[in-house]
């Protein structure tokens, strides 16, 4: 299949382009590089520099038959401070890059959702049932878009799936995360690593978990990557199917330092500081649906083999 990447130059979007290459598709990348980086454009992908939505009209007009979405602003505190930027980088983006699809028949959509929707959960593994609820403007605009390609869906055909991703992390290839502001813990805990921090906060260790700090549920992007392949493939037209991607395994933040420590080999300094508003003690993906309907199964599931493939992207300061 011909595939638009939207944010393929950054952190999910280029390991999932490179995947998409290797299974024999050809891609192109549209990125504006507010937060990615055009070497990350895995090679054989054209790149294609620009805002989402001011050229997908264009580049779609070559013909497609695809895209996947990755393309957002994705930070939670920013999205609080300065909810504009959310409501039109997000959602007015993914709308005028949906009726792009439409003038030009592109049929099919991946988009990059997120847990952020759900909020607090009231139980735990989070289903696709559960009631969502987000708690900051980034999780509402990435809910408002789900909404939004459901009606495109159900009315104009289209073939659609909604991928509500966990924390993602680890690297493939050559390929990992590189975030001007880092607000994900695993690159946090490895800064501290490389002495580029001088110490990991705990946001609380009082918690309602086995070692009173916060469990999560760390994905590994090869295996996020993959979940997008299969359903790219298995997409039907006037479906919007959406799917929890997670682990299966919630680790502790205390369980990611250790796992940090043991990787590294070095000494990775921890202070237990205040609890953060709003956190939720788990957050932890039932993935069932995504078993049973894409036949995804996540296979690195360790938290020492996703430190590992982290550790041994940064370790050369890629970062
Ligand atoms: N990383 C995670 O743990 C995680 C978890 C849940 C959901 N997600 C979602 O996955 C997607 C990718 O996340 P990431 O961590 O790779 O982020 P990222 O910032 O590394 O990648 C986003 C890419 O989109 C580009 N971009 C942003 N707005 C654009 C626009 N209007 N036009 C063109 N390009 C634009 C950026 O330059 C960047 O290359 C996002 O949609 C995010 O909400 C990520």
């Amino acid at each position: 299949m011909k595939l638009l990447v939207t944010g393929g130059a950054g952190y999910v979007g280029s390991v999932c382009a490179a995947r998409l290459l290797e299974a024999g598709h050809q891609v192109v990348v549209l990125d504006d590089l507010s937060t990615g980086h055009a070497d990350a454009v895995p090679e054989g992908c054209r790149l294609v520099t620009g805002d989402v939505a001011e050229r997908a009209g264009e580049v779609l007009a070559e013909g497609f038959d695809g895209v996947l979405h990755f393309a957002a602003k994705s930070l939670v505190a920013e999205s609080m401070r300065d909810p504009a930027r959310y409501w039109h980088g997000n959602v007015l983006t993914s709308v005028r890059l949906l009726d792009a699809m439409r003038e030009h028949g592109v049929t099919r959509i991946v988009f990059s959702s997120t847990a952020a929707v759900y909020g607090q959960p009231e139980s735990v593994p989070i289903t696709e049932e559960a009631p969502t609820r987000p708690t900051n403007p980034y999780g509402a605009t990435k809910l408002a878009i789900d909404h939004a390609i459901t009606s495109y869906a159900t009315a104009y055909g289209l073939a659609a799936t909604s991928l509500r991703y966990f924390n993602v992390a680890g690297a493939h290839d050559g390929l990992g995360e590189r975030h001007t502001v880092e607000t994900h813990l695993i690159p946090i805990v490895l800064e501290a690593a490389r002495g580029l921090r001088e110490q990991v906060h705990i946001a609380g260790d009082d918690w309602p978990t086995p070692d009173g700090t916060c469990v999560r549920d760390y994905i590994h992007v090869r295996d996020l990557a993959e979940a997008h392949v299969l359903a790219l493939e298995k997409s039907l037209p006037g479906n919007h199917r959406i799917y929890n991607l997670g682990n299966g395994t919630g680790f502790s933040v205390r369980q990611v330092i250790d796992a940090c420590r043991d990787v590294t080999g070095r000494r990775i300094p921890a202070e237990v500081a205040e609890r953060r508003l709003g956190d939720p003690a788990t957050l932890v993906a039932s993935s069932e649906r995504a078993q049973q309907e894409l036949g995804w199964y996540p296979q690195r599931r360790e938290i020492e083999e996703i430190v590992r493939d982290a550790w041994e992207f940064v370790r050369d300061d890629r970062g």
